[in-house]
């Protein structure tokens, strides 16, 4: 007998920037952060508990991993979802992506998304969002968030002595902000420092690791309330000023994402700014600018970023939803 669940999410874009973990095993930011899930882009997954099979696989854009980091993290997961459910089968998973993978466009994000909502489906778990954005944090944490619709918020941090449980929440439905994503893709490449990695060695080298993880909670707060305010302007100047700050805290260790192209198109960003048009920008663990602008400026603005020697093409996406079951089967035979 085979149980199986497919489940589709997107990718999302953190305005305020998640970067450090707590001490400990459960994946829980150092601070908190807040996104918008991205439209357009999308993973779709299929799990399927199968009786037959002797381990877990993983088939991922079409190739068969062996042995691999990625099929290691799913294995997890799953492991997490059989404990929870008392399923005892291997899993086969499929999944593919429409954009590309691990080169700072948030796949861990909506890939793990994806699996934890496809396996908990198929697993017959009846999980709230929050539950599913739970399992999601253990792995990748940015994928909490790519559970809900529009703007969604992680917890992180020490609050009053008390370090926080990572959950993750919906803030703001994608009707919130007249904003665009504008991603400048630079490369096709995977990157060369997973997030994970570029954290961690932040967090151990980094002189001005403090001073990120002090910082942060405010321009979470303001981020939030000018959102809240539907305020695109001070949303913007705050999530340019998180992605600086998180890139020159991260190249204060030596570790350093962005190449020629995102800062020559970071640049320009300032000088359309200088000259009237509204647009700001944001960067990931990758070498990718995006760039946030309101909905009439956003065919001037990408006309301009197309221009850029190294920018190869600018996707469009509009604030979307979050992630969702396409099918279910919760049990037929094989
Ligand atoms: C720069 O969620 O990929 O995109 O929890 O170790 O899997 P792990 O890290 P991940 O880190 C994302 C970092 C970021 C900022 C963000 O999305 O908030």
């Amino acid at each position: 007998m085979t149980r199986q669940a497919t489940a589709v999410a997107h990718p999302n874009i953190a305005l305020a920037k998640y970067w450090g973990k707590l001490p400990g095993a459960g994946n829980v930011p150092a601070v908190p952060s807040l996104s918008v899930t991205l439209a357009g882009m999308s993973t779709t997954t299929t799990v399927s508990f199968d009786e037959n099979l002797v381990r877990d696989e993983l088939v991922l854009n079409g190739v068969r991993e062996v042995d691999s980091r990625a099929l290691f993290r799913a294995s997890e997961l799953l492991d997490r979802v059989r404990v929870s459910a008392g399923v005892t089968a291997r899993a086969r998973v499929v999944s593919d992506n429409d954009f590309p993978t691990a080169s700072g466009l948030a796949s861990s994000a909506s890939g793990f998304a994806a699996l934890a909502l496809a396996a908990t489906k198929a697993a017959d778990l009846d999980w709230s969002r929050e539950q599913v954005a739970e399992l999601a944090r253990r792995s990748s944490a940015s994928a909490a968030r790519s559970l809900f619709d529009g703007f969604a918020e992680l917890d992180g941090g020490v609050e009053d002595g008390i370090p926080s449980a990572g959950r993750a929440r919906s803030v703001a439905p994608p009707s919130a902000l007249d904003v665009r994503v504008l991603v400048c893709v630079t490369t096709e490449a995977p990157k060369s420092t997973s997030s994970t990695d570029g954290m961690r060695i932040t967090q151990e080298t980094s002189p001005y690791y403090a001073a990120w993880v002090s910082d942060a909670p405010l321009a979470h707060r303001q981020l939030r309330e000018a959102l809240l305010a539907g305020d695109f302007g001070r949303v913007g100047a705050l999530a340019e000023r998180s992605a600086l700050a998180m890139h020159a805290c991260a190249m204060a260790a030596g570790i350093v994402y962005v190449t020629g192209p995102t800062l020559d198109a970071l640049a320009h960003v300032r000088v359309l700014r200088d000259r009237g048009l509204l647009v700001f920008a944001t960067m990931d663990a990758g070498p990718h600018l995006k760039c946030l602008v309101r909905a009439a400026d956003a065919d001037a603005a990408r006309t301009e970023l197309a221009r850029i020697v190294g920018v190869r093409r600018v996707l469009e996406t509009t604030p979307g939803a979050g992630a969702r079951i396409l099918d279910a089967s919760p049990e037929r035979p094989r």
